[in-house]
């Protein structure tokens, strides 16, 4: 492996090449991945093929390259598409087509690019690469943004002399700047496929649904001001992928964040804690276990103005009449299956236990994590330090830990318990 290169020995990618001139940059990327040390499995669309042969693919990559969904020897195995998006660490799309792209930002599944892209549960990687006017079409960066909303990373065009004279963006990004992308989104705690095999073999959520809120509430009290919080979303974000990775089917309600769609999972955008507790209740009959680590307003103003405030020529103070938002939580406790498992999370700054106890019971929670934000490093930050109780059970105390790290820690958990009784 050359020293300017990541490690990437043992991962496993996915590399889908789509009908552009760009293809033959295709080419070079599958020997930095291999001379980075990946194992690396591409798949043509039918277009691709006009452009670069499958043979250069198939003999640079070591393994032949698949294009149609359906074997041509009808007794071959047609569910290579499932097997590959299990396989793999990474899927990246370079170059990426208008058509490719339209057809992912809408579940079509006609190659086995596409297939296996539905089928895969690693971190997808889009190159958009295509002329000028195509790419900035109001179609198409509608649905490049709806491909962000679904968690996969978009690598945006690169600005230049396009192959049809034009200049302008459209240029697939170089070999080296999507393979150190591409690594970044794997990361160190993207393990080989094997490796994240032994955590969901463990504890896998396989057929079921999880829903997870996260980051502030907005509520408005004119068209320019609000009330917030200064929640990131990182803690639910990092429940969302993490549950994710372990197959399940994740729906993650975000109030406003600046965190990147987590991949795996459908992402609703939401403001108010009224809007969240609309999306959440859709949700509420199908999910098997809630996460609910949003940071709900509890009080939303009474009246906001249609219009800006103005301030008054007066020194006189200004005083707010605010109400209560809807217990999110509490309802989804009232409505809640026996099958059902509920996760809260309470910010307390005294008698935090017994506080959070009270919330478990009166909200007919399973599980309340709770932490003090006035503790060193606890609280709105990238880790946390959290007690976690459980329905009739003891208090755990877990470390201080990053939240992507704490994230699989409740998962253990939650799932270790839940199996142990199911
Ligand atoms: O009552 P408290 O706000 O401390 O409870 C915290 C838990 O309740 C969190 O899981 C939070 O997401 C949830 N909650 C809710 N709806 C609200 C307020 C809090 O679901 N209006």
């Amino acid at each position: 492996m050359s020293a300017s290169l990541p490690d990437l020995s043992g991962r496993h990618v996915v590399l889908g090449v789509t009908g552009s001139i760009a293809a033959y940059k295709s080419a070079l990327l599958v020997r930095l991945l291999k001379k980075a040390g990946a194992e690396v499995q591409v798949l043509m669309t039918p277009g691709a093929e006009r452009f670069i042969p499958p043979l250069t693919l198939g003999t640079l990559s070591e393994k032949e390259v698949l294009t149609e969904i359906f074997p041509e020897n009808e007794e071959g195995s047609w569910t290579k598409h499932v097997a590959l998006g299990q396989w793999a660490d990474l899927f990246v799309v370079a170059p990426a087509t208008a058509q490719t792209i339209a057809k992912l930002a809408h579940g079509f599944c006609d190659s086995m690019l596409t297939a296996t892209a539905l089928s895969a549960r690693c971190p997808l990687l889009v190159c958009p690469t295509m002329d000028r006017d195509m790419y900035r079409h109001a179609a198409t960066q509608d649905n490049l943004e709806r491909l962000r909303e679904i968690g996969y990373a978009v690598m945006p065009a690169e600005h230049g002399e396009l192959a049809s004279g034009l200049v302008g963006k459209g240029r697939m990004p170089e070999p080296e700047a999507i393979l150190e992308r591409g690594a970044e989104m794997m990361g160190d705690e993207h393990k080989p496929a094997a490796d994240r095999a032994s955590d969901s073999d463990t504890f896998p959520l396989t057929d079921t649904e999880v829903l997870v809120t996260a980051g502030p509430t907005r509520e408005p009290l004119d068209p320019v001001r609000v009330l917030t919080n200064p929640s990131t979303g990182t803690m639910g974000y990092a429940l969302a992928e993490a549950a994710a990775r372990r197959g399940a089917s994740v729906t993650l309600v975000s109030g406003p964040t600046t965190l990147d769609p987590p991949p795996g999972s459908e992402v609703l955008h939401v403001q108010t804690a009224e809007e969240m507790n609309e999306a959440v209740q859709a949700r509420r009959d199908t999910a098997d276990y809630v996460f609910m680590a949003a940071a709900v307003a509890d009080y939303t103003p009474a009246d906001p103005s249609s219009t800006k405030r103005k301030k008054e020529d007066t020194d006189e103070d200004l005083a707010l009449h605010l109400c209560r938002t809807p217990d999110i939580l509490k309802t989804l406790g009232a409505y809640k299956r026996p099958d059902q498992v509920l996760i809260g999370f309470a910010l307390e700054t005294d008698d935090a236990l017994e506080n959070a106890r009270h919330k478990l019971e009166e909200k007919n929670l399973d599980w309340i994590a709770v932490n003090n934000p006035t503790e060193e490093g606890a609280g709105f930050g990238p880790t946390n330090r959290v007690t976690l109780l459980r329905r009739n059970g003891p208090a755990e105390e877990l470390p201080l830990m990053p939240k992507a790290d704490l994230a699989k820690a409740l998962l253990d958990r939650v799932l270790m318990s839940h199996q142990e009784q199911g």
